[in-house]
């Protein structure tokens, strides 16, 4: 039996003197394909399954399907959209974790069978490494200004809270995190209990703009350095709210812009802490924002008063690159290709970062 080695990165793939590098992204209920050429964004689409709003938060289950359906699609529109055929890509690069293993599979699965099917390296990537290098995304003509290192990046997803010390694109430092929920997570779950459908994030931010930030009151955590808890603002959350709701049926609909505006206003009011004290105790300026929660208002505000009062370098992410896309993974891909860091046709997809 003859065993190709695909584990061999091919010298071939410099054939051209161009790279283009395909990025792949289903860690969870995003279905996201990227291409790049030369490091520079020619391609970023994604399918959103809106197939878990009936059921309040992602099923696994479905989110995989879904990924099925949609990968190809996906694929081979941003192929056409870069105007580039598949036989040109240098390499492909895909998230391998962390994520919902069902969702990853599928885009790892795919990344193999179309890696192998051409004979080009695969690059492995970290979904969280994604998200900080979002910030080094550049299009043809835009005029975005990237971070320099070393550069304290905040990053607040569904899924994390993380305050990242980022010393190169390689090298990355976690300094402090979620000992639980984490930031997304707690006001998705608080505007679950409002009622407000799913994701709740966009709709407690288009209320909180409407309402009284200083309105309520609710638990902040006390813990040590610069890690992060959400548990207890979320459980403060519910019991207060039980308790309003046994005065007045209606509390909800009568103070729903002062509930999102006072939850958002905590939720921030908890991250910048950490993010100050960080920020001091290293003495770094260059401050950035990642994750699905970058989308939110408050906290984009919240930056930029920081930077007003500490002199603070600020690089808040264009909204197209806050949420799971394709294209952070592609650019992360672009700098391990160019160390040419490849991975084996054999590394799996994981979970969580430790598995
Ligand atoms: O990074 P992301 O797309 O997925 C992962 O968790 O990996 O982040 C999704 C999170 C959800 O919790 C969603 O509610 C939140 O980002 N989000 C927002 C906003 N837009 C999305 N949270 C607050 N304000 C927003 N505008």
């Amino acid at each position: 039996m003859k065993v190709t080695d695909y584990d061999t990165p091919r010298p071939e793939t410099h054939r051209t003197g161009t790279t283009y590098i395909l990025g792949i992204e289903s860690s969870c209920d995003d279905t996201s394909a990227a291409v790049l050429r030369n490091g520079i964004l020619l391609s970023n689409v994604t399918a959103s399954q809106a197939v878990h709003e009936a059921y309040g938060g992602v099923v696994p289950e479905l989110a995989s399907r879904a990924h099925q359906q949609n990968i190809v699609p996906v694929v081979d529109a941003a192929l056409r959209q870069a105007g580039i055929q598949r036989e040109q890509l240098s390499a492909i690069a895909f998230t391998r974790g962390p994520g919902l293993m069902g969702s990853l599979l599928v885009g790892v699965s795919f990344a193999k069978g179309l890696a192998a099917s051409l004979g080009i390296p695969m690059i492995d990537v970290n979904h969280l490494h994604g998200h900080i290098l979002a910030h080094f995304i550049h299009t043809e003509d835009d005029d975005y200004v990237s971070p320099s290192f070393p550069f304290l990046c905040l990053l607040v997803s569904g899924g994390n809270s993380q305050i990242v010390l980022v010393k190169s694109y390689r090298d990355m430092e976690i300094i402090g995190q979620t000992i639980d929920d984490a930031a997304g997570e707690a006001i998705d779950k608080c505007s679950k209990v409002m009622g407000l459908g799913y994701p709740g994030g966009p709709v407690i931010d288009k209320l909180a703009r409407q309402g009284n930030p200083e309105a309520f009151t609710f638990a902040k955590p006390n813990i040590a350095g610069y890690d992060y808890s959400f548990s207890g603002l979320k459980t403060s959350f519910l019991y207060n709210l039980r308790q309003w709701i046994s005065e007045d049926p209606d509390f909800i609909e009568h103070h729903k812009c002062d509930l999102a505006a006072s939850l958002e206003h905590t939720v921030v009011d908890i991250l910048m802490k950490k993010l100050r004290l960080a920020a001091k105790d290293l003495k770094i300026k260059q401050i950035a924002l990642a994750g699905g929660v970058s989308a939110n208002n408050g906290l984009r505000n919240a930056f930029r008063d920081h930077a007003r009062r500490y002199k603070w370098d600020i690089f808040i992410p264009r909204f197209s690159y806050t949420t799971d896309n394709a294209a952070m993974i592609a650019m992360t891909g672009y700098y391990k290709y160019l160390d040419h860091d490849f991975c084996p046709m054999s590394a799996p997809a994981y979970s969580r970062v430790a598995d």
